[in-house]
């Protein structure tokens, strides 16, 4: 496995696959890098901690950064290359880095948008950086992270020819085996919050079957939000949603739960077909 820092040593590079990721790389990490295995090769895993999508109250300084055990994870997972590069490779001093244009799906729906306000512009920053320099066929994107997966979607289609035959690939929420969804910032949960943590699995599960027995999405909302609290959550959002648009259902269209929550500082989010 090659390991790159420079922007220059990727010069005959493209048409490979990419699964973008910010390091601290666990087993969700290393489910997307083992569904690129079957995509045109090379297989790259890049890793940067975006600084432009963390918000004020975010916590970049406080985002854990495990270089060298992300390169043995990355490696016996399938990766050829790893693109590791340092802030001024991906933001040069002397040359600004546009922010394309957002989708409707980065702005509208009032969920990661609202809370994150500068979240989804980031984002979309560096993932057309990314795009520009290693010119993919394919790149992987987990579900865990829904809106940003319909986001960065709806921009490939938008921007059109600019990376051509790039094709997002959608790789389902890998969870532990009580259902917690994996995150990097499950590492920051305080001993004794699991089960508080747990909340946001047990609410999406019981919307789910709320859901398949026909209960409304208004209905289903309002027991999302009350379990998140019963657990003891400081609740961001939980709705129902249109699973394409985000927006409120139309009654006609597939379903998609979310929520956002915080436990002791650390904010946790997932969603689930409803
Ligand atoms: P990061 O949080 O490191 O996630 C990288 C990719 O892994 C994302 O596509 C995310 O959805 C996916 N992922 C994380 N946990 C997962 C899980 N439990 N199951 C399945 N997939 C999971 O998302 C980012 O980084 C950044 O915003 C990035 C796209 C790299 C841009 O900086």
């Amino acid at each position: 496995m090659q390991v790159v820092h420079t922007t220059t040593g990727l010069q005959n590079v493209s048409g490979g696959a990419i699964v973008p990721t910010m390091g601290a790389l666990h087993k969700g990490h290393e489910a997307l890098i083992h569904r690129a295995r079957d995509l045109p090769r090379p297989l790259i895993v890049s890793i940067f901690v975006n600084p432009t999508q963390f918000g004020d109250g975010d916590d970049l300084q406080r985002y854990p950064r495990t270089l060298d055990a992300d390169l043995a994870a990355a490696e016996s997972a399938g990766a050829d290359i790893v693109f590791a590069p340092d802030a001024e490779a991906m933001y040069p001093p002397d040359a600004a880095i546009p922010v394309p244009a957002l989708p409707a799906v980065a702005t509208a729906p009032g969920l990661e948008d609202a809370h994150r306000p500068a979240h989804f512009s980031g984002v979309c920053q560096v993932v057309a950086r990314l795009f520009d320099l290693l010119r993919p066929s394919a790149a992987v994107f987990g579900e865990k992270d829904y809106q940003q997966l319909l986001v960065v979607t709806e921009m490939v289609r938008r921007e059109g020819d600019r990376w051509p035959g790039l094709h997002v690939v959608a790789h389902p929420t890998v969870r532990d085996g009580d259902g917690l969804a994996m995150s990097s910032r499950n590492a920051s949960l305080p001993p004794g919050s699991r089960n508080q943590a747990l909340g946001l699995y047990r609410a999406l599960e019981s919307a789910r079957r709320a859901a398949a027995d026909g209960a409304e999405p208004a209905s289903i909302e309002r027991d999302l939000d009350r379990q998140l609290r019963e657990h003891g959550l400081d609740v961001d959002y939980a709705a129902v949603r249109d699973a394409r648009t985000l927006l409120p259902p139309t009654g006609t269209q597939p379903t998609r739960a979310l929520v956002a929550a915080r436990v002791s500082g650390v904010r946790l989010i997932d969603n689930m077909a409803v």
